[in-house]
């Protein structure tokens, strides 16, 4: 049977407090022996909890322990796996909770759905466990920052599963810019041209056998009915309470490549989005049809950082035939997916294309450089661990925070637009508001045509146009819209709220 939690919260609270004091006292040893083995929890042992666990088979300073997960299944499979490869058996175990209380693991690996992210973090960081953590690092902006505070307050090791900060292709092409070589780069494009079929009709669905759903729900709160989608695992993604659709999801990686080619350590100062969950209907020609998701399938974000701009595209119908003839050259192919990030300099382009591939080209689209290879995210992470060290991370929280940070602003535009249907003249006019170093029209007439070329019919106004939104980065608050700041947080379930402020 699967283990309900037993512990209320104030026990809960009283328990981590003393593991806190425990653990810190445990931690220094390792830092006093680099050769020590790190005790290791894998928490969520899905699709990518399969990855964290042969990073750390791989590792020869880790140790799995313990394997969480409120799926039976999963657990027992990823305990399998380690089992034949380790020699020992994990422990497993339902309730996070659970690790965060046993003194004997020394960091948690996180890969549970986006809702749990942050909670998960900082119950951890509370227990004197380092982590790693899972894009995006956060549900939404006030969580990124309580993982922020709890890594200073509890001096833990905290690093967002934002692989490429630990690719050399990706290193040496941000180096390349950075030292001027395609001349001024003011502006960045991120491509999510990423194919995402209808994940099935809205209903009323059964909880699989086995699971405890109110430990998956976590802080989310419970909705009715409870689950509402035909696939119980991953299609969360695309239904807001838990995911935060492919701009929060595929999108934190070139949000987070964006930025730092762009070298902006902050939040932008203005933000406005516009899009919809489109094409389906027209996919499956039935014009009543209501797909489970309800997040974007077709976003546009545009983002202002004074003198740096960043915008960013996600794309879930068919992307053949979507891009112009600009992006077709400079990801070399017309057909098919497009992820990535095009930086736009005075005397030339870098496009990331894959994790580990990057091309430079000049302003005639002559390739100047290539740049390959990849890295050991995880590797640096047990480096920053046995270091004690937060500067070796290649990505901590505040970076997590703020390439998370961008697609929640982008998120929060989009949703509290949602019911503003606007023509493409609107959106154009809209969109000429925020001062910007793109061809905003341009971009809105690609978007266009894309969904046109999907049978979307765009005579009439398929898209929603959300608000320009003022953010003061520093306060981390918007200035000109109150809704937009309700939406900084979430509603939380009793017993799963996530600390934030003096109570992180
Ligand atoms: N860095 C990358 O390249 C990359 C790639 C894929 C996914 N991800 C991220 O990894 C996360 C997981 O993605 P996925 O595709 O594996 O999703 P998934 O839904 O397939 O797997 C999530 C797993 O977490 C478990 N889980 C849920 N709540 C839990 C809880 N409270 N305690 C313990 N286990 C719990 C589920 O039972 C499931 O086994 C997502 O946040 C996603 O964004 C990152």
């Amino acid at each position: 049977m699967p283990q309900r939690p037993k512990l209320n919260r104030r026990h809960f609270v009283a328990a981590t407090t003393v593991a806190a004091a425990s653990a810190a006292a445990v931690r220094p040893s390792l830092a006093q022996s680099a050769n020590e083995t790190m005790n290791v929890a894998i928490i969520g042992a899905g699709g990518r909890g399969g990855s964290h666990v042969s990073a750390f088979l791989g590792n020869d300073k880790t140790r799995i322990t313990h394997v969480v997960d409120i799926d039976p299944k999963a657990a027992s499979q990823r305990a399998g796996q380690i089992e034949k490869e380790q020699g020992k058996r994990p422990e497993i175990v339902t309730d996070m909770r659970r690790v965060f209380d046993d003194a004997s693991v020394d960091a948690i690996s996180t890969a549970t759905p986006n809702h749990w992210h942050a909670l998960c973090g900082v119950w951890a960081m509370q227990a004197g466990k380092d982590c790693y953590i899972e894009k995006p690092i956060c549900h939404n902006i006030a969580e990124g920052r309580a993982l922020v505070e709890a890594a200073k307050k509890y001096k833990r090791i905290c690093q967002v599963g934002t692989q490429s900060r630990s690719s050399a292709a990706v290193q040496e092409a941000v180096k390349f810019i950075a030292e001027g070589n395609i001349g001024e780069v003011k502006l960045a494009r991120g491509l999510c041209y990423k194919r995402r079929k209808s994940i099935g009709p809205l209903g009323d669905y059964p909880i699989p056998e086995g699971i405890d759903f109110a430990l998956w729900t976590g802080p989310a709160t419970i909705t009715d009915p409870k689950v509402t989608r035909q696939r119980f695992h991953y299609d969360w993604h695309w239904q807001r309470h838990y995911g935060n659709g492919d701009l929060g999801n595929q999108g934190p990686h070139q949000t987070d490549i964006a930025r730092w080619g762009l070298g902006v350590d902050r939040h932008p100062e203005q933000i406005i989005s516009y899009g919809g969950r489109l094409g389906y209907r027209a996919e499956r020609k039935d014009p009543t049809y209501i797909d489970a998701g309800d997040t974007a399938n077709t976003e546009v974000s545009i983002y202002d950082y004074g003198d740096k701009c960043l915008v960013f595209e996600t794309r879930g119908l068919s992307v053949d035939n979507s891009a112009d003839e600009e992006l077709n050259k400079l990801f070399g192919s017309t057909k098919g997916n497009k992820i990535g990030v095009v930086f736009y300099g005075t005397d030339g382009y870098v496009v990331q294309k894959t994790y580990s591939h990057c091309i430079a080209y000049d302003k005639d689209m002559n390739v100047i450089k290539e740049f390959k290879g990849g890295g050991d995210h995880f590797g640096n992470f047990v480096d920053a661990c046995n270091r004690r060290d937060t500067d070796v991370l290649n990505a901590d929280a505040m970076t997590g925070h703020l390439s998370a940070g961008v697609s929640h602003l982008g998120n929060i535009s989009y949703y509290l637009g949602e019911k503003n249907k606007a023509s493409a003249d609107q959106i154009s006019e809209a969109v000429a508001k925020i001062p910007s170093l793109d061809d905003n029209q341009a971009t809105l007439a690609r978007t266009m045509q894309h969904l046109k070329d999907n049978g979307v019919d765009t005579n009439g106004s398929p898209l929603s146009l959300g608000p320009l939104l003022k953010f003061d980065p520093e306060a981390e608050r918007f200035t000109n819209n109150d809704e937009a700041n309700k939406m900084l947080t979430r509603e939380y379930r009793e017993g799963f709220v996530c600390p934030t402020g003096d109570k992180v």
